[in-house]
């Protein structure tokens, strides 16, 4: 008889962290909101982490080093993304040493995670091609899967932020079989998303450092502060996600 067993997945996005603990990312301080948010998130007592991106705002390596240090202890396994602000290079250069996985396919939990890269140098929106797709399309059919990527591939009804989102959508949903893919989680919105394309469910990860109100025409900033999405992963499929406030603990 099968047992069914649940794997709790934390999804961090948007850290903006920089070669100065003290730089500010629109007025806040990067690691004091990652800090503020942290025991709400140790409180969930994640399996795994998934940061989806913008870890850094200068892609710099004290910035990466100093994220990892935060996040200690945090959960046994770890999986990152890039974001446009970031470098994929050094980005390896911290997290190969220290068993981070970079995928680009995960199983955790009885499902698959599928990592997809959209980011394209000096450029804030994204782009995906057949090749950064093969992850998606390389899944097998017994396996519930989630994807994670970076920017957005649909409109969160947010002008400021979309005119940046993923300009070839078409091409990912292309690769996204629904009978497998349950839900795409991505990040750069800096705002709070739950959406739908072709029976799959789309959502965000707010930033741990700042965030807009949902579907402004600017950058509004939302006084509820830094935020994180859970998951809880059932082995036979089911699942439920949520959002991680500051003070929850
Ligand atoms: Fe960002
Ligand atoms: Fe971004």
């Amino acid at each position: 008889m099968n047992r069914t067993t649940s794997f709790t997945l934390l999804q961090l996005s948007d850290c903006h962290l920089s070669a100065d603990p003290l730089a500010t990312y629109r007025g806040e301080n990067s690691d004091h909101n990652l800090k503020r948010l942290l025991p709400a998130c140790r409180a969930f007592a994640p399996d795994g982490v998934v940061l989806s991106g913008d870890l850094a705002e200068d892609a710099s390596v004290e910035a990466y080093r100093r994220l990892a240090n935060l996040l200690d202890g945090l959960a046994e396994r770890f999986a990152w993304l890039p974001g446009n602000h970031d470098d994929r290079r050094v980005m390896h250069s911290v997290y190969d040493d220290l068993g981070w996985h970079a995928g680009p396919v995960l199983e955790w939990g009885g499902w698959q995670l599928a990592l997809i890269d959209s980011t394209e140098p000096d450029r804030p929106d994204g782009e995906v091609d057949a090749e950064r797709l093969a992850p998606l399309t390389g899944l097998v059919a017994d396996k519930p899967a989630l994807a994670f990527i970076h920017h957005q591939p649909l409109s969160v009804n947010a002008p400021w932020i979309d005119k940046y989102r993923l300009c070839n959508p078409e091409l990912f949903w292309q690769a996204v079989d629904p009978a497998i893919v349950r839900g795409v989680g991505f990040g750069h919105v800096h705002q709070a998303f739950v959406g739908e394309h072709n029976g799959v469910r789309c959502l965000s990860a707010p930033s741990t450092v700042a965030n807009s109100q949902a579907e402004t025409e600017k950058f509004t900033a939302d006084p509820t502060g830094p935020k994180a999405r859970w998951y809880r992963l059932r082995n036979e499929g089911r699942w439920q996600t949520g959002l991680i406030s500051v003070g929850m603990n």
